[in-house]
């Protein structure tokens, strides 16, 4: 197997692990260390960026990215038994969709934020390629100008605004573009969440130009075990964008979900 994911963790107890989004890295989810008084949180690299800048993205796919998800997971947990709460934002959420999907036992708990469980159209998935084509005449960064607005609510600060120039700066062309093809090439997970039986939270910032409102829901409907919670003033990058109230809500879920009963069974 491949060298595993490089990742940063914090805190102890059951493994919460964080997938982040496109073309973004672990330090979207700076703000979630906050969640290390209740979970060992560990977030994450994808490969070809950060910490896992060494692993090769050559033919990824939403399921390899999966698959090395679960190879950290079965390294990290030990001896607090092979599961993880996982939270996945937007491709993170592909990717925690894919990762039930090939790997269920994993799988204690989900958080599906800004994300949508359905394939990209054909329009959609033409305008992955034009973005791979921008990838590679100007890197990631290239996409920042079209990307930025929707990713970002107006309100959002410059500070904020610069945390996230940063990881496009970061991300090398060719990452972005294995993961452009990945999410292009992603299987439909719409008839899959009647099959997640594990506790869901959807969350959505209430200003998120990526994933609609009509689609959060929808999710949260198909799910057997799922709630949906809007975060206030925020966009695509909620837990970024108003972490408080992200947390708050992730805080919520799982002292009144089934996640906190496996807690105690497990500590
Ligand atoms: C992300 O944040 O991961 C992307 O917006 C996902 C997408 O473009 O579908």
């Amino acid at each position: 197997m491949d060298e595993l994911l490089g990742h940063e963790s914090a805190g102890s107890g059951p493994m919460l692990v964080l997938i982040h989004g496109f073309p973004f890295d672990r330090r979207m989810w700076a703000a979630q260390g906050a969640l290390a008084q209740e979970r060992r949180v560990v977030a994450l690299d994808l490969p070809g960026r950060g910490l896992s800048a060494g692993i090769s993205v050559e033919g990824a796919t939403i399921e390899s990215y999966a698959d090395q998800v679960a190879e950290l997971i079965r390294a990290e947990t030990g001896s607090v038994g092979t599961q993880a709460d996982v939270a996945g934002l937007s491709m993170g959420g592909y990717i925690a969709f894919a990762l039930w999907r090939r790997h269920p036992g994993l799988v204690r708990s989900l958080l599906l934020s800004g994300t949508r469980a359905g394939a990209d159209s054909e329009e959609g998935k033409a305008a992955r390629t034009a973005n791979a084509d921008i990838a590679w005449a100007e890197g990631t960064i290239g996409l920042a100008e079209k990307m930025l607005p929707k990713v970002l609510a107006p309100a959002t600060g410059d500070e904020i605004r610069n945390r996230v120039l940063q990881m496009f700066d970061e991300t090398p062309g060719l990452t972005a573009i294995a993961d452009l093809v990945a999410m292009r090439d992603r299987a439909d997970s719409t008839d899959l969440l009647a099959t997640i039986t594990v506790p869901t939270l959807v969350l959505r910032g209430d200003q998120d130009a990526v994933a609609s409102e009509a689609d959060a829901r929808a999710m949260a409907e198909g799910i057997k075990e799922a709630e949906f919670a809007a975060i206030p003033n925020a966009g695509h990058l909620a837990p970024l964008e108003n972490p408080d109230a992200w947390n708050e809500a992730v805080r919520a879920f799982y002292s009144h979900s089934m996640v906190a009963g496996g807690f105690d069974e497990m500590s």
